[in-house]
């Protein structure tokens, strides 16, 4: 199908990325769904036959993320959309402060996107055309207690984004980034903290998939989450810590 329009998913065997997935193929897109666990991918591509192709991948390995990105675009053809969705909440807190929580978060959250993107920029450049979609997430925008690994990351992705939107348009690619509040997937229903304003995978996936239809720089949501969280960030200090001492786990 020489029309067929090509998206690869990673984080793609649960939660977000699986609805996601699911949901491109059922629009007719081919999806390219990777992750690191072969069950939830053939699971996955058995929901909607002939239109979900899997690619086992662990993201923190960069030679794998181009072997995987070429493998892609040999078997489906150019990829169109690539949504670098693949990440983990690794919490941390003063008591168990440890080197190596940081180390893996980063490889996962932030070098596991860029490692993706490394062999797919190039490709969309060189044809100008493509879009690439970075998972981030409202905490992103505000250090919150348990998250100084993970908000890190998403920061960082948030930074990235802003930094080539600009720059990647000038060659006919566009950049966008999401920015979730509390979403249900198995990733948060581990959490035992109180989630604000928490919403549904198939609500999350439909304001992701509007933003990309209108290729929105920031995709960001529920807007309640959104406007409290850049609230909290606008603060002074004291007012902020006021509030985020409350979030600190019970010891
Ligand atoms: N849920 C929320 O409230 C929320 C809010 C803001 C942002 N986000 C972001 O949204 C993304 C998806 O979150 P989710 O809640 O849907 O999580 P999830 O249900 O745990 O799904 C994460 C997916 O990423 C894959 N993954 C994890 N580590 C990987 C690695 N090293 N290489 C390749 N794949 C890997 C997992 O599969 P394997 O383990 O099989 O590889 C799984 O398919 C994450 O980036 C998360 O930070 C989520």
């Amino acid at each position: 199908m020489p029309d067929q329009r090509v998206a690869w998913i990673t984080g793609a065997g649960s939660g977000i990325g699986r609805a996601l997935a699911r949901r491109l193929a059922e629009a007719g897109w081919a999806v390219a769904a990777s992750a690191r666990t072969a069950r939830d991918l053939d699971a996955l591509a058995a929901e909607v036959p002939g239109r979900i192709t899997a690619f086992l991948l662990d993201v923190t390995d960069e030679k794998a993320c181009v072997a995987t990105a070429d493998a892609i675009e040999a078997n489906l053809g150019p990829i169109d959309l690539a949504v670098f969705n693949a990440g983990s909440y690794f919490p941390t807190t003063a008591e168990d402060f440890s080197v190596a929580n940081f180390r893996k978060t980063v490889d996962v959250n932030l070098m596991g996107e860029i490692n993706c993107m490394g062999p797919v920029a190039p490709k969309m450049v060189g044809r100008r055309r493509g879009h690439i979609v970075l998972m981030a997430s409202l905490t992103g925008y505000a250090g919150l207690p348990t998250a100084a690994s993970y908000g890190a990351t998403k920061a960082a992705l948030i930074s990235v984004a802003q930094a080539f939107k600009p720059d990647f348009e000038r060659f006919g690619v566009d950049i966008s980034v999401i920015t979730p509040g509390f979403v249900k997937t198995p990733a948060t229903d581990k959490n035992t903290f109180p989630m604000p304003f928490l919403i549904s995978v198939d609500e999350a996936v439909d304001h992701i998939l509007r933003g990309i239809d209108k290729k929105q720089f920031e995709i960001s949501f529920p807007w309640q989450m959104s406007a409290a969280i850049r609230l909290l960030a606008s603060l002074p200090n004291w007012a902020k810590f006021a509030i985020t001492r409350r979030m600190l786990p019970r010891s």
